[in-house]
C-alpha cells in the first residue's frame, strides 16, 4: 500500500484506539483536545495527515452528544489536514435505537446522526452490534455492522461454565444468541419482549426452557437501564438456572442498572471496551482492525 493507515484516538476511546492501532499496525495520533469553561470542545490535529487513510475511533456512549460532536469535529478536521479518506469507527452508535418515527412527529434521530456523519465527507462508517440494523439504512456511504459476540462467547468459554444455555431477551437479539451458542457449542432460546412506547416499561414473556443445573447466559447488544436483562434473568431463575451471566457488547449501565441486575439474580455482567467507563474483559479491536484491513 502506498499510503499509511493512521488511527486517530477520539477522546471517548483512548484504550480502544491504541488496541486498534496495535492490531492494524497503523500509526496512532493523539489529538489536542480540551473543553472550554462553557462546555464547548476544542480539537486539533498536531500534524498533517495529507494523503493518508485516517480511521477515527470514537465510541458515542454517554455523554453521547459531546462524544458525537467530537467525532464530527475530528472527521472534519482530518479532511482539512489532507486525509485521502476517512473512516468513522464508532463501536457504540448513539441514537441508533430511534431508527424511525414510531409516533407521529418524532425526530428520526439515527437518520440525523447519519446525515451529520456523512456531511464531514467521511467514506466509511463502522459500528459494532448496533441495537438496530435499520439505523444503517440512512447511510449512503459504506456502512457496516460488525459483531463481537463470538469474542464475548470465547471469553465466556474460558470461564468453564456449567452446561451453559444462551438466552436472547427479545427477538432482536436472536442472531447474537445464535452466534454465542455456536461458539459455546450449546443451545439457545429467545423470549418475547414488548416496550411501552411512552413509559418505556418493559414486559417479557418467557418460553418453557429447562435450565435446572445449567448456567444461563443472557446476551444482548446493549444494557442501558438493565430492565430488559433483569426481566429475562428473573424468568430464567424461576426456570432453575444456576448462575446467571449477562453478556453484552455495550455496557451503558445507566443509573442503578447494576443494582437492578443484581436484584434480578445476575451474578456476572460482562462486555467490551466499546465503552470505556469500566474495565471490560473483551476488546472489539480485532473486529474493527479486520474490517479496516478489508476496506483499505
Ligand atoms: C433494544 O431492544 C436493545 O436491544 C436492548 O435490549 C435495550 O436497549 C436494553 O435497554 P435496557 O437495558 O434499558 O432495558
Amino acid at each position: 500500500m502506498s499510503f499509511a493507515l493512521i488511527i486517530v484516538s477520539g477522546p471517548a476511546s483512548p484504550t480502544l484506539s491504541s488496541r486498534v492501532a496495535h492490531a492494524t499496525g497503523g500509526a496512532s495520533i493523539q489529538l489536542e483536545h480540551k473543553v472550554f469553561p462553557d462546555g464547548e470542545t476544542y480539537i486539533r490535529f498536531p500534524k498533517s495527515v495529507a494523503g493518508e487513510m485516517v480511521a477515527v475511533v470514537q465510541s458515542c456512549y454517554p455523554p453521547q452528544n459531546k462524544n458525537l460532536i467530537d467525532l464530527l469535529f475530528i472527521l472534519d478536521a482530518a479532511r482539512d489536514m489532507g486525509a485521502k479518506e476517512t473512516a468513522a469507527v464508532v463501536p457504540y452508535f448513539a441514537y441508533a435505537r430511534q431508527d424511525d418515527a414510531y409516533r407521529i412527529g418524532e425526530a428520526i434521530s439515527a437518520r440525523t446522526v447519519a446525515r451529520m456523519v456523512e456531511a464531514t465527507g467521511t467514506s466509511h462508517f463502522l459500528t459494532v452490534d448496533v441495537p438496530s440494523n435499520k439505523a444503517l439504512r440512512f447511510f449512503t456511504i459504506h456502512s457496516e455492522n460488525l459483531t463481537c459476540m463470538n469474542l464475548i462467547a470465547a471469553y465466556l468459554k474460558s470461564l468453564s461454565l456449567q452446561s451453559p444455555y444462551v438466552l436472547a431477551p427479545d427477538d432482536g437479539a436472536i442472531p447474537l444468541a445464535k452466534t454465542a451458542a455456536d461458539t459455546l457449542h450449546t443451545e439457545y432460546a429467545w423470549f418475547e419482549k414488548s416496550r411501552d412506547k411512552i413509559t418505556g416499561a418493559v414486559t417479557t414473556t418467557g418460553k418453557d426452557v429447562d435450565l435446572r443445573d445449567r448456567d444461563a447466559i443472557v446476551v444482548d447488544d446493549v444494557i442501558s437501564t438493565g430492565k430488559t436483562i433483569a426481566n429475562t434473568a428473573r424468568i430464567a431463575k424461576r426456570q432453575g438456572a444456576r448462575k446467571l451471566i449477562a453478556a453484552c457488547a455495550h455496557l451503558l449501565l445507566v443509573g442503578d442498572a447494576e443494582q437492578t441486575l443484581r436484584s434480578a439474580g445476575v451474578d456476572l455482567v460482562t462486555g467490551t471496551d466499546s465503552i470505556e467507563t469500566g474495565s471490560r474483559p473483551v476488546s472489539v479491536a480485532p473486529v474493527l482492525a479486520e474490517a479496516l484491513r478489508k476496506i483499505w
